[in-house]
């Protein structure tokens, strides 16, 4: 190989060591192996003078320019690299905590009692079911034995779409959803939004209720009284006791308001004599509706399993704002929906 040829074998060599170079470092030792005083080119550069003379000056030429490409690539490189340092040490880390950090937020006291109820029935063996909030006129009523002059399905006291189509004004229409899905024996409960034109300090617009339902062979009223038993003393307290009051629900029968005993006081009274302000006195709370489920509303559903000869069923809804109101003392609905950190933030991770 003539020196001219291995000049530019070392060129196209080094050239692409220089490229291969990924840090200062490794740059730095490719610079020392091509262009270092013991390297190869300058050795090629100071044996010139063995050469014929005739061949001197354009191996010298040659040799020279070599050396000055070689060294430009190396400055352009060594930039490249610091530059990409840089860049990599000021790129945006999402990781880091902001400046100043920010607290971590938390769930909204919503959600906080809606998981917790969950996990009650969810450990009773119940699954969770879910349905639509624009709802068929027939699953929100008349499915659930609603009669047609029922005065909650009034223009004025629910969220028409059209005369099919409502916003639902409870979780009840899901009970008939599952069943339609699912044939006995059914254990679920349902959580969800609903929607009611009524707005003060106890009703708002929208709010959130669970719905229950257990449908078997052989279910009784006492099934229903030991299932809200459970989910009062782990929601309440392990001291408390449930009182079912007859009511009258279209889907139910019989039927009844479900009572906790007050967390708050003794029978009605505070330590000191005075008036528990909680359940003012009375010793109980009122938290839910339930009853057992009217054979009318299976007759609906018989052909998806739901003979009401053979099964029998307890269902219950309640509201989860009025759940956590009682249990943390919210005085006024509208606190949930409004957003104000000062009180949401009361309710942080526990
Ligand atoms: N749907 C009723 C309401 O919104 C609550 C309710 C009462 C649900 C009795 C039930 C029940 O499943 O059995 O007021």
């Amino acid at each position: 190989m003539s020196t001219l040829d291995r000049i530019a074998a070392l060129e196209s060599e080094a050239t692409a060591a220089i490229a291969a170079s990924a840090s200062v470092d490794a740059l730095a030792q490719t610079r020392l192996r091509y262009l270092g005083r013991k390297s190869e080119l300058p050795l090629l550069l100071r044996a010139i003078s063995q050469l014929p003379p005739e061949e001197r000056a354009a191996v010298g030429a040659a040799a020279n320019r070599t050396r000055q490409t070689l060294e430009a690539l190396v400055s352009a490189r060594e930039g490249d690299l610091a530059s990409g340092a840089i860049s990599a040490a000021e790129a945006l880390d999402v990781t880091l905590p902001g400046s100043p950090p920010l607290p971590n937020g938390h769930l909204h006291l919503i959600t906080q009692t809606r998981r917790e109820i969950e996990d009650v029935f969810l450990g009773l063996g119940f699954q969770i079911a879910e349905g639509p909030e624009v709802e068929l006129v027939e699953y929100n009523f008349d499915a659930l034995n609603t009669d047609a002059t029922h005065p909650s399905r009034a223009r004025s006291d629910t969220f028409y779409i059209d005369d099919e189509t409502v916003l639902r004004v409870h979780t009840s229409p899901v009970q008939v959803r599952a069943m339609i899905a699912q044939p006995p024996p059914l254990y679920v409960i349902a959580p969800g939004r609903v929607f009611r034109p009524d707005n003060d300090a106890t009703h708002a617009p929208q709010f959130h209720q669970i719905e229950g339902l257990a449908v078997d062979e052989g279910v009784t009223l006492a099934d229903l009284k030991g299932t809200l038993l459970a989910f009062a003393r782990q929601i309440f307290g392990d001291q408390r006791e449930v009182l079912l009051r007859p009511h009258f629900f279209p889907f139910t029968e019989p039927s009844v308001e479900v009572d906790v005993s007050c967390f708050n006081c003794q029978a009605g009274y505070l330590r000191d004599g005075s008036r528990c302000p909680l359940c003012k006195g009375s010793g109980w709370l009122e938290v839910l509706g339930a009853g057992m489920v009217d054979p009318n509303v299976f007759a609906y559903v018989a052909e998806h399993g739901y003979d009401p000869e053979r099964v029998t069923g307890f269902a219950f809804g309640m509201g989860i704002e009025r759940i956590a109101m009682l249990r943390h003392g919210v005085p006024d609905l509208r606190l949930y929906f409004d957003n104000d950190l000062r009180f949401l933030g009361q309710f942080g991770a526990r």
